[in-house]
């Protein structure tokens, strides 16, 4: 990395303000505790992710479908689950400055009033360590009495396994099948942080990948390697991931075996996905509270069964989060430093950039015609006039646009563009008529 790891979290947060990619939510109100909003960038940054996400996991295979499930379910789903018992982090309080921290992970956090010291190496004393439940409670109704009690959904996952009968019955598909789905999710994080790393509202992609019983190893491997080569597939550098598997101890109350996909953030090695057995837990779990059979009766064997799952989980806002820092450099040139991100085009969030030249001419009128034929072949463009050529090319670097298209006098007499690739620096001139090729085969052959 470029860049000593606490100041490059710092460039990265304050680039993502400039830039318009995140914003602190509620911010002219002095913000709220770690929630951010997604400005103009970071939301078609975050929609890439979803697609390229969405496109690998369900677009692209036979045996997965989609599904967008409430997230407000019946109550006692959630108890069924295991999350009104079970999802909990164990929380110790410093009688002191009263910061709360999870006990679990003291040696990563900081006392409020001196960072340089550990809670409880301070001079605070903690408290004996407390479970704290991770689910947002809210009320269905007017009244605020217990039996209107909901939950805000910790995981998209339990609205896939309470529909997994419909979609076994409407989608006419038998395991090995998967049901996914993007959505947001909530948990009262005791410690939240690092930016959109970790945040009490956020949006999950999940997947629940239903398979008989004996073949639970097989797609374990298969979806943990699948999901790990995805993320350097999209340009994030291998050697700042890696894949551990989780000891006993780590495991979530439904899961046997679970996988993290992990990355080097400069705050060190944290969760990127994980990828879990959950058994037939929530099934099994779900059928014996209703009553439901949640059996699949295989017409071959003549046998019914429960399928056990294996899911691939991630966060969208940490996907996101980890594309912007490992696309994010600072490069050295003969005369200066330009700041460049280099995104994979898929993940990008402006795809072309459209430059006149210069703002007359003509040129800007053959520039928005050109602007059109890009937008109507559905790529994402950005048109921009302002200030000399090399410093719109900066611009568009900063925020990881792969190719700037300058219209010059070129343009007007033999309809050629100039197509700048944002890596190479490189200059090529294309034929308008050959433009959408050229870009579908430079998109389709980038590498980092
Ligand atoms: N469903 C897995 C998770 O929420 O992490």
């Amino acid at each position: 990395m470029a860049k000593t790891d606490n100041s490059l979290m710092s460039t990265i947060v304050s680039l993502c303000k400039r830039r318009g990619f995140v914003f602190q939510a509620s911010e002219i109100y002095g913000g709220i505790g770690n929630t951010y909003d997604y400005g103009p960038l970071g939301v078609e940054l975050k929609r890439n992710v979803k697609e390229a996400w969405w496109s690998r996991v369900v677009t692209a295979r036979a045996d997965v479908v989609g599904l967008d499930s409430a997230i407000i379910q019946n109550p006692k789903v959630w108890e069924v689950s295991g999350h009104v018992g079970g999802f909990t982090d164990p929380m110790v309080d410093c009688k002191k400055c009263k910061g709360r921290f999870r006990a679990d992970k003291l040696e990563d956090a900081k006392c409020p009033e001196k960072p340089s010291k550990r809670p409880g190496e301070c001079a605070g004393e903690l408290t004996e360590p407390r479970s704290f439940n991770l689910m947002f409670k809210t009320h269905i109704g007017p009244v605020e009495e217990s039996g209107a009690t909901a939950y805000l959904r910790p995981e998209t996952a339990q609205g896939i396994f309470l529909n997994f009968k419909n979609v076994l019955e409407s989608a006419r598909i038998k395991p090995p099948f998967g049901i996914a789905q993007i959505g947001k999710s909530f948990r009262n994080e005791i410690t939240p942080g690092n930016f959109v790393f970790r945040t009490r509202e956020f949006e999950q992609a999940e997947m629940e990948f239903f398979v008989p019983p004996e073949e639970n190893d097989k797609w374990y491997s298969y979806w943990r390697d699948a999901r790990f080569s995805w993320y350097s597939e999209l340009g994030i550098r291998p050697e700042n991931l890696r894949l551990r598997e989780h000891d006993a101890d780590e495991l979530a109350h439904y899961s046997t075996a679970c996988a993290d996909v992990e990355y080097l953030y400069p705050f060190g090695w944290g969760e990127l996905e994980g990828i879990a057995c959950r058994t037939d837990f929530d099934l099994k779990r779900h059928s014996e509270a209703t009553g439901t059979d949640l059996l699949y009766f295989d017409p071959q064997t003549k046998e019914k069964y429960t399928p056990y799952v294996i899911e691939p989980a991630g966060g969208i806002d940490r996907m996101a989060l980890t594309f912007l820092i490992d696309a994010y450099e600072e490069e050295q040139l003969e005369k200066d430093t330009r700041v460049v991100l280099r995104f994979h085009p898929e993940i990008a969030p402006i795809t072309c950039a459209v430059f006149p030249l210069v703002k007359k001419d003509g040129m800007p009128e053959k520039a928005h015609e050109v602007e059109t034929i890009l937008r109507r072949a559905r790529f994402s463009t950005f048109y921009d006039e302002k200030a000399a050529i090399g410093r719109r090319y900066r611009r568009q670097d900063e925020i990881g646009t792969p190719f700037c298209i300058t219209i010059d006098g070129e343009t007007l007499n033999s309809d050629v563009v100039t197509v700048r690739e944002r890596d190479s620096m490189e200059q090529t001139t294309v034929p308008i008529a050959e433009l959408r090729t050229f870009l579908d085969e430079a998109i389709l052959n980038w590498s980092r």
